[in-house]
C-alpha cells in the first residue's frame, strides 16, 4: 500500500526513483508519480495505472538530482492524475508525497486552509498547503514542517521538497514505515530497503514522529521539537538477488516453489548442532506464564493463525483464540489473567495488526509477533519476535509466508510442550524434513494442477472449498487465494456447515474443493462432499494417499497428520495460479489489492 522513495545528491535520480517505485509495486498501488528539481527547476509528472504508464510521460530532458516518488493505493479520492502524489501547494513551492491516513484532514482544511483552493479529493493535500501556509506566517521551512506535523492526527509517512532549496530533502515518520537510506554524496528515504537496494545497504531506522533533515552528504534526525535524535545505521542482510524473479513468469509462482527450501531454513535457523530447538529465553517464560492465547491477524496470517491455535491447544495445552485484528481493535473481548498476545504478519506493518498491539501494551501484557521482516514496526514495538525466514514475499498473494507461519507456530508450540515436559509422539525436524521433500514432488508435477483448474474453474463464476478440522483452515486459504487472484467469488466452509444455510448456491456444475487429510472426519467429510455431488456440484477431491478413493482428482502423500496444511495448501495456491492464468488475470498485482496494508 503507497510506497515513498525520495533522493538527494549529485547524479541524475530520475531512472533511481522509478526503479525504486517499481520495486515498490508489490505493496499495491493503483496510480503513481514523481517529482524533481534539475537545472531548469522543479518538474513533476504522476499519472493513473502503473509505472509503466508513468514511465511514458516523464520527459527525457529531466536530470534531476533531488526528487521523491510515490505509489498511491487510493483511500480519500478516487484513482485519478489529480489525486495521485506528489501534491503542491498553491504557490507550487511546495511537494509532497505521504503515506498513510491523516484523520483530522477535514478539520485542517477548515479551521486553517479555507481559503486554499484545493486540488485534489486527499488527504495529504492538507500538509503541504499547511507548510507553505507557515513558511507564508515567517516561519522557516524546517520549523513550518514540523509544526504542521505537530497539528496531524493520523499515520504518515512523508517526503517534501522545496522548489527554492534543491539541497534539502525533508521527510518525517508517524506509523507509516519510512527508512533512510546512506550513501557516498547522496542520502534516500524510502518505505521499503528493497526500492534502493541496487545503490545502498546502510539504513537508519526512523521511530514514530521523528523529522529528517536529508542533505546530499549528511541526515539530521530530530523529534517534532527540533531535538536532535543519535541513530546508528545497520546494514541490511537483503540480498538484490532474493527480489529478483530470475527466470518465473511470476513472483507468485517462484514463492510457491521457494517453500520447500523456507522450511529447510526454519529447521536451519531454529535448530542447535544438538537438534534441539533454539527459542529465546523470553518467549520461553512468556509462553510458561501465559493461561491463555490471543492470535491476532489478517488475512492469509489470520489462516495461518487458526492452524497454529491447533497446534498451542493439542502440544502445549494452553486456551487459543484467533481474531482478526480489525474486529479485535474495537471489540476487546473478556481477557484472561495472564494473557499473551501473538501478533502474526508478514510483512509487520499492517494498521490494523499493529492498532491491536498499542492497545494491547498500553494495558501492559506481553507481546510476541511472528513475522517475516526483521525490522518491521511489529517486531520493533513487541516485546519479542519470531522470523518467519521465507526471504522476501513480493506477489500480493501471499504463499510461502503462510506455510513458514504455519511451521514456526508449529515450533513454538512444540517448544513450550517440551519446556513443560508434556509428552509429543514425533520428532519435529525430522517431519519438517520429510515434508520438504513431498513439497518438492507436488511442486515438481504442478502441470497436474494446471490441469484441474482448466477442467473445474475455467467457465465457472463461483466456488466452493469444504473441509474438516485442520483441513476447513486450509480451505479458508485455498478459498481466499483463489478470489484474490483470479476474481472467482469464492467460499471456505466447515464441511459440516455446508448444509445449514449454503448449499442453497449448490447448481449443475459448481465446483466444490473438498480437502480429505484429517483420518477421524474422513467419512463425514466424504457425507459432504456427497450432498454437494447430489445437487450437481462438479465435486474435486484432494486427500491423502492413506483415505483415497476412486474418483478422486488429486493424491497426497502422507505426512504426519497435525502438520498436513503444510502440504495441503500446496495445490490450492497452485490451483488460484492457474486459475488467474488462465483467466488472463495480473497474478502478481491483484486489482484493489496491497501487500502491506498500512491503513486501518
Ligand atoms: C493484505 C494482503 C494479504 C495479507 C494481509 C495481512 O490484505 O493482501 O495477502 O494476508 O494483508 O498481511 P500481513 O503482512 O499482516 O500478514
Amino acid at each position: 500500500m503507497c510506497g515513498i522513495v525520495g533522493y538527494i545528491g549529485q547524479s541524475d535520480c530520475k531512472e533511481i526513483l522509478l526503479h525504486g517505485l517499481e520495486k515498490l509495486e508489490y505493496r499495491g498501488y493503483d496510480s503513481a508519480g514523481i517529482a524533481g528539481i534539475d537545472h531548469t527547476g522543479l518538474h513533476i509528472s504522476k499519472e493513473k495505472g502503473r509505472i509503466a504508464d508513468l514511465r511514458q510521460i516523464v520527459v527525457d530532458s529531466f536530470h534531476p538530482f533531488i526528487g521523491i516518488g510515490h505509489t498511491r493505493w487510493a483511500t480519500h479520492g478516487a484513482p485519478s492524475k489529480k489525486n495521485a502524489h506528489p501534491h503542491q501547494s498553491s504557490s507550487k513551492r511546495f511537494t509532497l508525497v505521504h503515506n498513510g491516513v491523516i484523520e483530522n484532514y477535514d478539520l485542517i482544511k477548515h479551521s486553517n486552509l479555507d481559503h486554499i483552493h484545493f486540488i485534489s479529493d486527499t488527504d495529504t493535500e492538507v500538509i503541504v498547503q499547511l507548510v507553505e501556509k507557515y513558511v507564508e506566517q515567517g516561519m522557516y521551512v524546517e520549523e513550518a514542517f514540523r509544526h504542521s506535523l505537530k497539528r496531524l492526527h493520523g499515520s504518515y509517512a512523508i517526503g517534501l521538497i522545496d522548489a527554492q532549496d534543491s539541497d534539502t530533502l525533508y521527510a518525517a515518520k508517524n506509523r507509516s514505515p519510512l527508512l533512510v537510506g546512506l550513501g557516498d554524496g547522496f542520502n534516500v528515504i524510502t518505505s521499503d530497503a528493497i526500492a534502493v537496494l541496487q545503490i545502498t545497504n546502510q539504513f537508519l531506522e526512523l521511530k514514530d514522529q521523528e523529522v529528517v533533515i536529508l542533505k546530499k552528504d549528511r541526515v539530521i534526525i530530530t523529534d517534532l521539537y527540533g531535538e536532535i535524535q543519535e541513530r546508528k545505521p545497520f546494514t541490511t542482510q537483503l540480498d538484490p538477488s532474493d527480489i529478483d524473479k530470475g527466470t518465473y513468469p511470476h513472483y507468485m509462482l517462484k514463492e510457491i516453489d521457494e517453500q520447500p527450501m523456507v522450511l529447510r531454513k526454519i529447521v536451519q535457523r531454529y535448530q542447535d548442532e544438538n537438534g534441539q530447538l533454539i527459542i529465546d529465553r523470553e518467549i520461553r517464560e512468556a509462553m510458561q506464564k501465559a493461561d491463555r492465547i490471543y492470535m491476532i491477524a489478517c488475512g492469509t496470517s489470520y489462516h495461518a493463525g487458526l492452524v497454529g491455535k491447533d497446534y498451542l491447544e493439542k502440544f502445549s495445552g494452553i486456551p487459543t483464540e484467533v481474531h482478526i485484528a480489525s474486529e479485535f481493535s474495537y471489540n476487546l473481548p473478556l481477557l484472561s489473567q495472564n494473557p499473551l498476545f501473538i501478533l502474526i504478519s508478514q510483512s509487520g506493518e499492517t494498521a490494523d495488526s499493529r492498532s491491536v498491539l498499542v492497545k494491547v501494551k498500553e494495558k501492559g501484557y506481553p507481546t510476541l509477533a511472528i513475522t517475516n521482516v526483521p525490522d518491521s514496526t511489529l517486531s520493533r514495538e513487541s516485546d519479542c519476535t519470531l522470523l518467519l525466514h521465507a526471504g522476501p514475499e513480493i506477489a500480493v498473494a501471499s504463499t510461502k509466508a503462510y506455510t513458514a507461519q504455519i511451521a514456526v507456530l508449529a515450533l513454538l508450540a512444540v517448544d513450550t510442550a517440551i519446556q513443560k515436559g508434556l509428552p509429543l509422539d514425533f520428532d519435529i525436524f525430522s517431519e519438517f524434513g520429510k515434508i520438504a521433500t513431498v513439497m518438492d514432488g507436488l511442486i515438481h508435477n504442478k502441470e497436474i494442477i494446471a490441469k484441474i483448474a482448466l477442467n473445474y474453474l475455467q467457465h465457472t463464476r463461483n466456488c466452493f472449498f469444504i473441509g474438516r478440522g485442520l483441513d476447513y483452515y486450509v480451505g479458508l486459504e485455498g478459498a481466499l487465494k483463489l478470489k484474490e487472484i483470479s476474481y472467482i467469488q469464492c467460499e471456505g466452509f466447515a464441511g459440516g456447515e455446508l448444509k445449514h444455510g449454503t448449499i442453497a448456491l449448490i447448481e449443475e456444475k459448481t465446483p466444490v474443493i473438498v480437502l480429505v487429510t484429517q483420518e477421524s472426519v474422513n467419512l463425514n467429510i466424504r457425507g459432504n462432499a456427497k450432498e454437494v455431488a447430489a445437487r450437481g456440484a462438479h465435486v474435486c477431491v484432494i486427500a491423502t494417499e492413506n483415505l483415497t478413493m476412486d474418483g478422486d482428482a488429486y493424491v497426497l502423500p502422507k505426512v504426519y497428520e497435525p502438520l498436513s496444511p503444510l502440504v495441503s495448501v500446496i495445490p490450492l495456491q497452485l490451483l488460484a495460479y492457474y486459475a488467474a492464468l488462465q483467466r488472463g488475470c495480473d497474478v502478481d498485482k491483484p486489482r484493489n489489492l496491497a501487500k502491506s496494508v498500512t491503513v486501518e
